[in-house]
């Protein structure tokens, strides 16, 4: 099965190498090689891992008009055009992998219908927690559950920034630096930092969890840029840490209470305990109970693993309903927040 990859940073180089490693691995699971056949980037002149030699590309049309592939993993990031590019794959008949939660939050219905209509998978496992599972969970093993509470810690960077400068007594700008080192932050880190990026996850849990198609936009959202050394010294000594939260829940009345901002967490609470780049969701069903989700959030590898499953799942030819049922979809726009969990 031939990839055209659309993206070469930290996760596109984590994709080339997962794939280098445990292809072996893979294709004895699978019964069919996964190859790489080209990898679109922006700027041709920068110097690229040996396995991407003969693969790169600036024209994304080398991707798309090409017959022999089957699955496009878009992991270039941005709405634009990173959209457009899995539209015209879509149409060409192929299946699209992607971990872009910006395209998912703002236009999945749309894609997602799409794509059923050209009889392709839409898989965007890595949009959400990193290398977590989640997206597949909620769409198929807990589909029997009314899903009533969805909670948690769905940002890596901020997670990172927030236990350092609270284990070390860092301040907020040093320890960004580092989280962008280390790959787990947005190309544009106001995304995270400002809780944008947590949004966007939590309308794609929304989503899946309610069938309440919420635009981000619409999401109380705020970010940990004000949170101060001294915010983290004065709850510790309370008893609390300071986490970034995204909470989502349906009312009796249907009516859905979404937001975004940092929470003092106390020690008996799970979300305590998860630290640096790790995430941490918490979902509630009416037949399974609470059920906690936990891994890393951000970075190469994990992120990887997600992408790679999902293009597992295509050459497995795994029936996939891709995620929201336009029938049962509701658009809203007026959301509840709470300062509480
Ligand atoms: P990144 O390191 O900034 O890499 C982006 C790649 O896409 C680069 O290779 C860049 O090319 C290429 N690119 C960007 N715009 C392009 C365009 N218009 N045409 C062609 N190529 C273009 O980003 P990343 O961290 O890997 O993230 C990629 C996606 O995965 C984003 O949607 C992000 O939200 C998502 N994600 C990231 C993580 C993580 O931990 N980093 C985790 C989960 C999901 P050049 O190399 O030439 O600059
Ligand atoms: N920037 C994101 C984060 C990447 O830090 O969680 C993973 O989606």
């Amino acid at each position: 099965m031939k990839i055209g990859l659309m993206g070469l940073g930290t996760v596109g180089s984590g994709v080339v190498h997962l794939i280098e490693e445990n292809g072996d691995a893979i294709e004895k699971k699978i019964g069919q090689k996964i190859e790489i056949k080209k990898i679109l980037v922006k700027d041709p002149e920068k110097k690229r891992i040996k396995e991407a030699q003969g693969k790169i590309t600036i024209n994304p049309y080398d991707i798309l008009d090409d017959p022999e592939i089957d699955v496009v993993v878009e992991v270039m990031g941005k709405e634009h055009p990173a959209l457009e590019y899995m539209k015209e794959a879509i149409l060409r008949g192929k299946n699209v992998v992607t971990a872009n939660k910006e395209v998912i939050a703002k236009h999945g219905k749309e894609l997602i219908k799409l794509a059923s209509e050209n009889n392709v998978n839409l898989l965007y496992e890595a949009s959400v927690g990193g290398g977590i599972p989640i997206i597949r969970p909620l769409k198929s093993c807990l589909a029997a559950n009314k899903i009533h509470e969805i909670k948690g810690i769905l940002n890596g960077t901020t997670n990172y920034i927030l236990t350092e400068m609270k284990s070390r007594g860092l301040s907020f700008e040093g320890v960004l630096k580092e989280a962008q080192q280390k790959g787990y932050a947005e190309l544009d880190p106001t995304d995270d930092v400002d809780g944008f990026d947590a949004a966007r996850k939590l309308a794609i849990l929304c989503a899946l969890s309610f069938n309440k198609y919420v635009m981000p936009d619409n999401i109380y959202t705020k970010g940990i840029r004000t949170i101060s050394k001294e915010d983290i010294k004065y709850a510790d000594e309370l008893g609390f840490t300071i986490k970034l939260i995204a909470f989502g829940k349906l009312d009796e009345d249907e009516k859905l209470e979404a937001w975004v901002h940092p929470v003092m967490i106390s020690k008996k609470n799970p979300l305590n305990g998860v630290n640096g780049v790790y995430n941490a969701i918490l979902v509630e069903g009416n037949a399974v109970g609470r059920l906690m989700f936990y891994g890393q959030g951000a970075g190469m590898m994990p992120t990887a693993s997600a992408v790679v499953a999902d293009v597992i799942d295509v050459a497995n030819h795994i029936p996939t309903q891709n995620g929201y049922d336009d029938a049962v979809m509701k658009d809203i726009v007026d959301t509840v927040s709470k300062y509480y969990i």
